[in-house]
């Protein structure tokens, strides 16, 4: 297959890159961090290929996308994460969240929806955090709510063109994205599993891929009660 996954330099990305390549797959690996895209490709000279750019950049997306192969499967996966502190709210940090997360997405969109082959599909990376209004989240929750919403229309949208369209909803997984976080993150798990559901979610061409099923099961069931139980709900578990 020929893969294309944004993403590829860290975490989640660059374990997806590594497993895919490893079982002789053509992967086309993006990431703004050059040396740990070479070292992915000192690895696979044959079969990766680097895409050097910043999601953010319209004119970089143009550029580092013309001259791809058919694509039978692309993974939108580069992202950021950063908390607010409601009280003193910061309209900038806002901002920079959803410009990597939302606009970075909708950058890669514009060229690579035309490159999907016929039968290929296409993966977002959302978030479990997309299921519940998580007091922080303000920021990172809403970015991926909205990749979640994108992720649906487009499931619907690309079904005629016979593109399969999933999203992606991790629970905390073990990247240098949480190693930042100072709060406890129940049932974190590392990046081979987290790579190998995703790839299994993706193969079986299933709509919501999340894991670790006790967790998001978990996130799932207290998004359908009623809004004022919910909040009451992650209210007490945080305080
Ligand atoms: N770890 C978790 O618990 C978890 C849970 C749910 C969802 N996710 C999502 O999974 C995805 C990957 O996260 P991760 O945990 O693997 O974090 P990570 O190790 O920090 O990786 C983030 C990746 O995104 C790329 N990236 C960030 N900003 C970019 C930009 N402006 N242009 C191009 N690439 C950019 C980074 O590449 P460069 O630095 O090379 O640009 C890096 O490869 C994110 O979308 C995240 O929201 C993670």
């Amino acid at each position: 297959m020929n893969i294309l996954i944004t993403g590829a330099s860290s975490g989640i990305g660059k374990r997806l890159a590594i497993d895919y390549l490893k079982t002789g797959h053509v992967v086309y690996c993006c990431g703004r961090d050059l040396r740990a895209l070479n070292q992915i490709k000192e690895r696979f000279p044959n079969l990766a290929i680097i895409l050097n750019f910043d999601v953010c950049s319209l004119d970089s997306c143009a550029e580092s996308f013309t001259s791809l192969k058919p694509l039978d499967l692309v993974i939108l996966n580069a992202g950021t994460c950063e908390y607010i502190d409601a009280r003193s709210f910061d309209a900038a940090l806002y901002s920079r969240v959803m410009r990597v997360n939302v606009e970075g997405t909708a950058n890669c969109l514009q060229f690579l929806i035309p490159q999907i082959k016929e039968g290929g599909s296409l993966a977002l990376m959302g978030s479990s955090s997309s299921f519940l209004p998580l007091p922080k989240a303000e920021a990172y929750g809403a970015s991926k709510a909205a990749i979640y919403y994108l992720a649906q229309t487009l499931r619907i949208s690309l079904k005629p063109a016979k593109i399969c369209v999933s999203y992606i909803a991790p629970g905390f997984v073990e990247t240098p994205l949480t190693d930042r976080n100072d709060f406890p993150m129940p049932m974190r798990v590392d990046v081979y599993y987290a790579s190998a559901q995703i790839q299994k979610g993706l193969e079986k061409g299933n709509w919501l891929i999340h894991f670790p099923k006790n967790f998001t099961w978990l996130l799932k069931a207290i998004g359908v009660l009623p809004a004022r139980l919910q909040h009451f709900l992650i209210a007490k578990a945080l305080a």
